[in-house]
């Protein structure tokens, strides 16, 4: 008897367990382990994109604007990054300097030269501030003007004349640099928005046919030792230097020694995803965002799961996954928010005739981490799971814990999600995105225990909302 029965234990129970592990699975979310506070997430309009949203008529405007920045019909963005310009002039997408002509000199009176209006980005700020109450601001700068630079032009690379290795017959412009850009900072101070990051470099790590400027660790740090005392001086004392936006996460991890000397004088490391992917820590104390990344020549894709091609929503909600959890980003920013054209370096595309506005399921997967982990958030500690998924779990502002289980897999089934430490749950809501489902509304049951639950299918995002109950 006694035998027959382990018998049939043994032979029911691999049976058994595969049963129920593609039935059910469960995720704790362990409060108590804590790790990243998140400022959210974004993208830019920079090169002139903001002037194609405004040229468009003024529904599609605001569908634009609702797609990036609204909470409920859109993705909830709540950081904008903004090109500072360094071109001479405006022509093809050129973003113009606010001194576009060399003043004479570093230590010349400054000319500056404001349109109020900075390619329409004046206009983006206004509206996702005062509309949608977006509080972080990015200005970044692609370079210096060509005359304060080695080789005399914004473009094709070239240092910025003064810091180590790069002299210059004309001097040194590291102080005219730093209040060049403190001005910049002001004119926005004085169009109602406050730039609250500021970058003076973009993927230093390369030259190339538009506005770029090179430096190592080193010729950065030299130039943040300038530029901090200048923005204090000036009473920002509350906005953060930026470096260096590499072109890839090894690039940026390759500056980090040579800028030791200026950690205390820097607020927020930034690296691109370009040329290698953030799949492990910046080996920093320093907050970390990914600044820049976008399937940049693929066509144009608004697939959620078709063959895991570079431009669809899941694969993006796996690139974010791994920049949070595993690369310990506090802000994730996509690269091109709204433009036209054929290619996946925008989410939302311009159709040629400018008679609609196509959001791709890109934006639904970035909307699907925007508007459920919001600025403050801080990251919190989970085990199990669905087997092949990727989970994670934040407690926001306000005491909500959202879990986000991304099964990337074929196979679904149900999946339990259990918060402990005390935390009491008094109602949950479950969003799926999949390839017919924008972020709609999920079935879920919350048991008497606490315990929420939903199906999540295969190929699918699902992020359950928990209300705390006190
Ligand atoms: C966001 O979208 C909702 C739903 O369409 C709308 O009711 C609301 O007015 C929008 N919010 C803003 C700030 O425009
Ligand atoms: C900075 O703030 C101090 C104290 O409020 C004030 O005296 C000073 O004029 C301000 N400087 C600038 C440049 O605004
Ligand atoms: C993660 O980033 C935070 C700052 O946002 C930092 O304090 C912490 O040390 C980082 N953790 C790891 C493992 O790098
Ligand atoms: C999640 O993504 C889907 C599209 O794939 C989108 O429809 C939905 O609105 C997103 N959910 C949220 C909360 O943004």
């Amino acid at each position: 008897m006694m035998a027959n029965l382990m018998l049939l234990v043994a032979l029911a129970a691999p049976s058994l367990a595969a049963i129920v592990s593609r039935q059910s699975s469960t995720v704790t979310v362990d409060l108590s382990k804590t790790y990243q506070t998140m400022d959210g997430f974004g993208t830019s309009e920079t090169f002139q994109r903001a002037n194609q949203m405004r040229a468009l008529s003024p529904e599609l405007q605001r569908y634009s604007l609702d797609l990036l920045f609204n909470r409920t019909s859109g993705a909830g963005f709540t950081i904008l990054r903004n090109g500072i310009g360094s071109s001479p002039d405006s022509s093809s997408d050129h973003m113009v300097s606010i001194q576009p002509k060399n003043p004479g000199g570093p230590n010349a009176p400054p000319k500056y030269v404001w349109d109020g209006n900075d390619n329409s980005q004046v206009w983006l700020s206004t509206e996702a501030a005062k509309t949608y109450g977006v509080k972080t601001f990015y200005a970044n700068a692609w370079s210096a003007p060509g005359y304060m630079k080695t080789n005399g032009n914004d473009a094709n690379g070239g240092s910025l004349c003064g810091v180590t290795g790069a002299t210059c017959s004309s001097g040194d412009w590291k102080q005219a640099y730093a209040n060049y850009l403190v001005q910049y900072v002001t004119y926005y101070k004085e169009a109602g928005v406050d730039i609250t990051h500021l970058g003076f470099l973009n993927e230093p790590d390369l030259a190339t046919s538009y506005a770029s400027m090179r430096a190592d660790g080193r010729q950065a740090a030299d130039f943040i030792k300038v530029l901090r005392p200048t923005l204090d001086k000036a009473n920002y004392t509350q906005v953060k230097i930026t470096c260096c936006d590499a072109g890839g996460w090894s690039q940026q991890a390759g500056m980090l020694g040579q800028l030791s000397s200026v950690n205390n004088q820097l607020g927020q490391i930034t690296a691109h995803s370009y040329m290698s992917q953030p799949t492990s820590p910046l080996n920093t104390k320093l907050p970390v965002w990914q600044t820049e990344y976008a399937d940049l020549q693929g066509p144009w894709t608004e697939a959620w799961y078709s063959n895991n091609g570079a431009g669809e929503g899941l694969r993006w909600a796996n690139t974010i996954y791994d920049a949070i959890v595993r690369a310990n980003v506090t802000g994730y920013l996509y690269w091109i928010g709204v433009q036209g054209g054929p290619t996946n370096s925008k989410m939302i595309r311009i159709s040629d005739d400018k008679k609609s506005v196509i959001p791709s399921k890109r934006l639904w997967a970035m909307a699907n981490w925007s508007r459920f982990v919001r600025p403050g958030a801080v990251r919190v500690g989970t085990s199990g799971g669905p087997s092949g998924a990727k989970v994670s779990a934040f407690r926001n502002v306000g005491g909500t814990v959202s879990v986000q289980v991304i099964q990337g897999g074929a196979s679904g089934g149900a999946v339990n999600v259990k918060v402990g430490n005390g935390f009491s749950a008094k109602g949950v809501k479950a969003w799926i995105t999949d390839n017919t489902r924008d972020v709609a509304e999920l079935a879920s049951t919350l048991g008497s225990d606490g315990t929420a639950s939903a199906n999540v299918p295969g190929r699918s995002m699902v992020t359950f909302v928990l209300e705390p109950a006190a």
